[in-house]
């Protein structure tokens, strides 16, 4: 039985709790069902059926271009496989920056369809009117700061942000608004540590950080880097806990030699009549 099979399921409340007694909360992303399973059958707490589906899923360049039906669809998969883990659901570009009614339609979309436990966009004071609107419709919402992917054209590059005085002190002041408007944490991507902690430590909602150092309340890693499956990818953040990608290549190989040999399939493969 998986570790968390009999455990109790996560929730937001969980998380809050977490922050306070200064356990580190575990966050990883999922886009299928069958790792979906295994990550929250080791027990992660929060599994992000995250934009970088995009990327990872669909090969795509950057987070632009998945659509809300792409997500729901992964969050679909990913639901059908959870027990324990809080399950939150990245809104994509393109679906909630319009104006706040179509930040609460897309995320109903996503609560319902998919049965999700909680939203994520990305963005401080400019979303913060849609956050709101969506906490009006009880739907929880984890904010995103510092890095945010679905930017990369206004950023140009996807480098450590609020290394200078002002955008660091912009992003505590977003940090703080996010927490006012209700968010239950918030994702710290890609930003220098000493800010990460004083984020940290100027609100009381948990921070889940990507490349922000070791001082967040707790730590996110995309699943398929931390693997060792996408290889072309190697920030300095990445701790790699396997290299899935060359055991794959192996295997595959050598199953290539079986059937060219008529190794496979052998006697105790095949069925008698
Ligand atoms: O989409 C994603 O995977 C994310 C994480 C990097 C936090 O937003």
């Amino acid at each position: 039985m998986s570790v968390h099979a009999q455990a109790k399921k996560v929730t937001t409340h969980t998380l809050q709790e977490m922050k306070r007694s200064g356990e580190k909360i575990t966050m990883l992303t999922a886009y299928d069902y069958s790792l979906a399973r295994l990550v929250d059958g080791a027990g992660v707490d929060v599994i992000l059926v995250g934009d970088s589906a995009s990327n990872v899923m669909a090969g795509q360049v950057t987070t632009v271009p998945i659509t809300l039906d792409h997500m729901i669809y992964h969050a679909q998969c990913v639901e059908r496989a959870v027990d324990r883990a809080l399950i939150v659901v990245d809104l994509p570009f393109g679906t909630y920056q319009g104006n706040s009614k179509q930040a609460l339609d897309s995320s109903i979309r996503i609560m319902k369809e998919a049965a999700a436990h909680a939203v994520k966009l990305e963005g401080g004071a400019e979303i913060v009117e849609s956050i709101k609107r969506i906490l009006t419709a009880g739907i929880p919402v984890m904010g995103h700061l510092g890095l945010t992917p679905q930017s990369i054209y206004k950023f140009g590059t996807y480098t450590v942000r609020a290394k200078e005085d002002e955008e660091a002190k912009k992003l505590i002041e977003d940090a703080k608004l996010l927490e006012e408007a209700g968010c239950f944490a918030i994702v710290l991507e890609k930003i220098p540590k000493d800010l990460a902690k004083k984020v940290s430590e100027s609100v009381n909602i948990p921070t889940i950080g990507i490349g922000a150092g070791p001082d967040t309340d707790g730590q996110v890693l995309v699943l398929h880097d931390l693997l060792g499956i996408t290889m072309d990818f190697s920030p300095r953040f990445l701790r790699r806990y396997l290299n899935l990608a060359e055991d794959i290549n192996n295997a595959i190989g050598q199953y290539c030699q079986d059937v060219r040999s008529g190794d496979f399939p052998n006697e105790s493969e095949s069925y008698s009549s």
